[in-house]
């Protein structure tokens, strides 16, 4: 069975013997010492707990800026100590054991996200997932996301499933012009028994395209009670079923969006060619490294908005950030906003380019993605 493997370096028997217990009941492997050797040794932990009162952040440098989940423990706050770890690349501080409920619910978080990774790492079903995310909102995942799971559909005759998973907005239903009955919120029930016939349920079929679209929930409270464990179910059953799962993120990073991202097997990375859309992809990126995102899957970096006027040239970009760009999509609003505010899609038959310059790109993008694979 697979186990996370975790790290305890305390002298304090009292916290030793209340780490064992807690490991035991989280299905947590943990190995607990005071010899910081074991920091330096060959074996790689998933998540190291430190004592910080015992232990200086010099010691620990090397291992924070790997991939592992670092967790400081300390008897009493020191705000300036605390503020040197985080920036160092800590998870957490955490006051110990005054505040044991956030150290108990911390290794929960975690065990589950390794887990859920495991799991997909394994591979369910053989659908790829394109997985669209920005950092930085409105750089046009929604469009990005809706063009190409529509190439795919048109162009392609793929089977194509496209994931809403921006609670709220309602964008997608839009795009498709859809008025949704059902969202995704409506698969909790049958977390555990979920198969293709309950998303077919809930999903609505886009007469003009022949993509099949699940939206969100709009409904803030009802938004609070989707779990990891649904959307990774409603992933990877729609793995088995369809060609290619596409799945559009919000930007605010959080467990839903994790989870998603966790899921790709292809990873594209949305950019406006100006420092704010740089910025933030220079966060995410670090973030991705820091939670092992995206390694080992395609990642595509798509230019979006792309202007002879734009901030930055698509080579000045990948100058800066010494990455190759895949794809750029101008900017063309005047030409999306029939497409946009008619919902009847951005392809009308196979024949059919696009009507904006955006789609165009787009068409020629998936043309020669679906050419590579074949090869
Ligand atoms: N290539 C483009 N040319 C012109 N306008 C575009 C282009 N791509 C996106 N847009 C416009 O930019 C706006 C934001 O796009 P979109 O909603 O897809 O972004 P997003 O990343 O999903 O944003 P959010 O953070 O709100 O989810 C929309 O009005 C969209 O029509
Ligand atoms: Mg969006």
């Amino acid at each position: 069975m697979f186990q996370v493997n975790s790290l305890l370096l305390t002298g304090d028997d009292e916290w030793q013997a209340w780490f064992s217990e807690h490991a035991k009941i989280n299905e947590l492997n943990m190995t607990i010492t005071q010899d910081t050797r074991k920091l330096t040794g060959q074996q790689n932990y998933n998540l190291y707990f430190i004592d910080v009162d015992e232990i200086p952040l010099e010691q620990v440098g090397p291992k924070i800026s790997g991939k592992s989940v670092v967790v400081g423990l300390t008897r009493t706050e020191d705000f300036g100590r605390s503020r040197e770890w985080l920036v160092n690349g800590a998870k957490d501080i955490i006051v110990f054991p005054a505040e044991e409920a956030r150290v108990e619910s911390l290794i929960q978080d975690v065990v589950r996200q390794y887990k859920i990774q495991r799991e997909t790492d394994m591979g369910f079903g053989t659908g790829e997932v394109h997985v669209f995310y920005s950092a930085k909102g409105g750089s046009g995942c929604t469009v990005l996301a809706a063009m190409m799971s529509q190439s795919l559909s048109v162009h392609q005759s793929k089977k194509v499933l496209l994931v809403d998973l921006n609670a709220q907005y309602g964008v997608t239903d839009t795009l498709f012009s859809i008025q949704p009955q059902r969202t995704y919120y409506d698969l909790l029930p049958v977390v555990n028994e979920m198969e293709l016939r309950h998303l077919q349920n809930i999903a609505n079929e886009h007469p003009e395209t022949g993509v099949f679209v699940i939206s969100s929930p709009s409904d803030p409270e009802k938004t609070e009670e989707i779990t990891d464990e649904l959307i990774s179910k409603l992933i990877r059953v729609g793995r088995m079923h369809f060609d290619h799962v596409i799945i559009d993120l919000p930007s605010a990073m959080n467990s839903i969006t994790f989870t998603a991202l966790n899921t790709a097997t292809n990873l594209h990375y949305i950019l406006t060619p100006d420092s704010l859309g740089l910025r933030s992809y220079k966060y995410a990126n670090e973030l991705f490294n820091r939670f092992s995102i995206g390694n080992g899957i395609s990642k595509t970096l798509m230019l979006n908005k792309v202007h002879p006027k734009s901030e930055m040239t698509s080579s000045d970009i990948e100058k800066i950030i010494g990455k190759k760009v895949d794809a750029t999509f101008t900017d063309d609003y005047y030409g999306m906003q029939p497409n946009i505010n008619m919902g009847t899609g951005f392809f009308r038959s196979r024949k059919h380019k696009g009507d904006s310059k955006a789609a165009r790109d787009m068409k020629k993008y998936i043309d020669s993605f679906v050419t590579k694979s074949k090869e």
